[in-house]
């Protein structure tokens, strides 16, 4: 079996996942799309890339009958093993997603995985092809226009004397493809695929999909826990787009 940078680093990610999945930001994203879904009761939803399973778990509760897709055999194995039976946990490559019938589900999400995925033409055409026609597939992305390459210890985020959240950096917007922050975090270990905010749309387009609402959940109140909830409050991190299959 393959081992993933994923599986190297699974310890480390289900850590991070424990800890951000009560994160007001995290929270607020997840709202974001749940608002936009409505009703999801008896609807077939392929969580795509779901890592540890945060996601379909919420939507589970939420009544979907969720099937969880991803490379990581050892994501695969604590999702199981920490989720209700009832949802579909198989590693599969979400680029092609071999055995997975045509035309099975009614939503599919892919969330914050996106930048760990190399062929995102695949990705959108097998996204289509397992979508129900008119299907809804849902991406949340680090937000590609503020979330750019760039290197620790600078990192990308400009505090002033009292560690207050100032300004955010945007470099290298232009120079898409696999980097790595060499700092502690989800980047660092991981790397990720930096592509332009066009590349994006133009691949989902290209793949058939219609567009109808892009999201940029920000926070809104001045009630923060820490700095980065003051950078939430000013500029996206993360990006969702809805599209129609
Ligand atoms: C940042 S994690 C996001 C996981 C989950 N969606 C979440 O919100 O926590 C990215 C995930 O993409 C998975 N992944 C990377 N390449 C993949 C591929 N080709 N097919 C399926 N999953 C893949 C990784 O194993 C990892 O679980």
């Amino acid at each position: 079996m393959t081992h993933t940078i994923y599986d190297q680093h699974a310890e480390f990610y289900i850590s991070f996942i424990q800890n951000v999945s009560t994160n007001r930001a995290f929270l607020l994203t997840i709202q974001t799309i749940l608002a936009e879904l409505g009703d999801l009761d008896g609807l077939e939803i392929c969580d795509l890339a779901c890592g540890e399973g945060v996601l379909s778990r919420i939507l589970a509760a939420q009544g979907a009958q969720m099937s969880g897709f991803d490379l990581s055999s050892r994501l695969i194995d604590h999702a199981r093993k920490n989720s209700d039976p009832t949802i579909a946990f198989a590693v599969n490559d979400a680029q092609t997603l071999v055995g997975v019938p045509n035309s099975t589900f009614d939503v599919v999400v892919c969330h914050m995985a996106i930048m760990d995925i190399p062929n995102i033409d695949a990705l959108f055409a097998t996204t289509k092809r397992i979508l129900k026609p008119n299907g809804r597939f849902v991406l949340t992305v680090l937000h590609p226009c503020f979330e750019t390459p760039f290197k620790a210890p600078k990192g990308i985020v400009e505090t002033d004397e009292n560690g207050a959240f100032v300004a955010c950096r945007v470099m290298n917007y232009k120079e898409e493809g696999l980097w790595n922050s060499g700092g502690v975090g989800v980047r660092g270990h991981m790397g990720a695929y930096h592509r332009k905010l066009s590349t994006y749309m133009n691949a989902l387009v290209s793949s058939g999909f219609t567009l109808y609402k892009l999201a940029e959940p920000m926070l809104t109140n001045d009630n923060y826990e820490s700095m980065h909830d003051q950078w939430e409050m000013k500029i996206p991190r993360r990006l969702t787009i809805f599209c129609t299959a």
